[in-house]
């Protein structure tokens, strides 16, 4: 059965909750004690809407109730990155974030979740959230000029409807060359441009470019018999950002929003090990309504660890084809 949600306009007092306690348990439900809310909704939700605004007035960490297996990296960064931008009153500049990982490992599944617990998405706030997918609307190499102008057209129409946007690039390592650097003006440190601010607006690039580097760091640190947890994240962005700006396939080959330190962060997702894909597979048995199938979970993850091809440590397709294989197995 689905939640129940039960709420009134006062504040429920012990005996009603009492009461509802009660009542639930004689009809074999239970009332979990830290679903029960005693705040208005707008402050437990972080959120303040108004009519052109989003205002989030605290993130809490619900933000990751949906599990992210393996990413402690960039659960950290990005969890200290959204609080030190939401609790800005007037950040400097927009909040630039630049994922990068093999496949499946989890990037549009957080940006998702950020989107989620920024506009609570439904179908009235998901107007702030913009998806780009590079293959989808930025095809054609020889249009670069007209995307510039469109791209550009966007922000400036959102951000001044409503400065709290979220803008998605996808596929960025298959974006034109030159394209995303038209954005620039709009994520440098300034006031306002014609009248508009876009310090609070959210940029997230998810990218593929970088995952082998980031693969061979996490392998190394493996063969050194070191945690992954210990990899210093610092050195890691550094290596990144550097390895983007000299690929061709990046969609920031000698980017200026690399030279100028545009970008905030740059985010590493680690490649899944098998114990990662194990838990993938485990969750979505659940999503599927399926009990826990030891030997299916272990086959499915076995079948899946393929990097490097001796020591089989990583799953070069992260977690990305579990629900259709879980699906295929029934
Ligand atoms: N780290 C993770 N923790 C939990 N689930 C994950 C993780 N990574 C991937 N998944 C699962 O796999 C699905 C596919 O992952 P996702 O689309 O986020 O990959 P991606 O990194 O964006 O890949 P691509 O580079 O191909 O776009 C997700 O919807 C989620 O169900
Ligand atoms: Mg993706």
């Amino acid at each position: 059965m689905d939640d129940i949600f039960i709420a009134q306009s006062s504040l429920f007092t012990e005996q009603q909750v009492t009461f509802l306690n009660n009542t639930l348990q004689s009809k074999g439900l239970v009332v979990a004690p830290e679903k029960i809310q005693r705040a208005a909704p707008w402050q437990y939700l972080g959120l303040t809407l108004t009519d052109t605004l989003v205002r989030p007035q605290k993130l809490h960490l619900w933000i990751w109730k949906r599990k992210v297996f393996g990413q402690h990296l960039a659960v950290q960064i990005v969890l200290r990155a959204l609080s030190t931008n939401l609790h800005s009153k007037q950040p400097k500049k927009p909040l630039v974030m630049s994922f990068h990982g093999w496949t499946g490992t989890g990037k549009s599944f957080v940006s998702s979740i950020i989107a989620e617990n920024l506009y609570q998405l439904n179908a009235w706030r998901r107007r702030f959230v913009h998806h780009f997918s590079t293959v989808l609307h930025f095809s054609h190499g020889s249009h670069v000029h007209l995307y510039k102008e469109q791209l550009q057209n966007w922000i400036r129409g959102n951000v001044s409807a409503c400065p709290r946007s979220l803008f998605i690039f996808s596929e960025m390592d298959q974006m034109p060359h030159g394209l995303i650097d038209s954005i620039l003006p709009f994520l440098s440190y300034r006031d306002e441009i014609d009248g508009v601010y876009y310090g609070k607006a959210i940029f997230i690039f998810l990218n593929n470019a970088g995952g082998d580097k980031i693969t061979e760091i996490a392998l190394d640190y493996w063969r050194r018999l070191k945690r992954r947890e210990d990899i210093p994240v610092e050195e890691l962005q550094d290596l990144l950002s550097k390895d983007i700006f000299r690929n061709p396939n990046s969609g920031f080959f000698q980017s200026q929003l690399i030279q100028k330190n545009l970008i905030d962060y740059f985010i590493p997702f680690l490649p899944l090990e098998y114990k990662h894909v194990k838990q993938c597979v485990r969750e979505e048995l659940r999503v599927q309504g399926r009990p826990d199938e030891e030997e299916l979970i272990t086959e499915i993850a076995s079948a899946m660890a393929d990097y490097p091809s001796e020591e089989r440590l990583y799953s070069s397709k992260g977690c990305k084809t579990v629900a259709s294989r879980v699906a295929l197995s029934t």
